[in-house]
């Protein structure tokens, strides 16, 4: 399962957010949409961010802190591999 911030929590409804979200469900992932502490971070087996420029990385530790092993999680690789797929495009020449 893939918990994250609803966007009445304040966070911005980024389109890269959104094509995840979609991208997980699709693909079988359940995904929350919900209120969430630092606390749920921390005690997560792991975690990744989003945004256009990054599009999907892990986030392994946060305030030195490991979250999960402290090594990119299974599910982050299943997504940044739908989400690579997904916007795949053809070669430049
Ligand atoms: C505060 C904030 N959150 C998230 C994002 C990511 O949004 P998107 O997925 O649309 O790139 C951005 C991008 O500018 C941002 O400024």
């Amino acid at each position: 399962m893939i918990r994250t911030p609803h966007i009445s929590c304040g966070i911005l409804g980024g389109i890269t957010r959104q094509t995840v979200i979609d991208l997980a469900r699709q693909d079988g992932l359940t995904v929350h949409e919900e209120f969430m502490t630092l606390y749920d971070l921390f005690s997560a087996d792991e975690a990744f961010l989003t945004g256009t420029a990054a599009e999907v990385i892990p986030l392994i530790s946060l305030d030195n802190k490991k979250i999960g092993c402290g090594t990119p999680g299974e599910i982050t690789g299943r997504i940044m591999n739908l989400f690579r797929e997904a916007t795949k495009v053809g070669d430049a020449f």
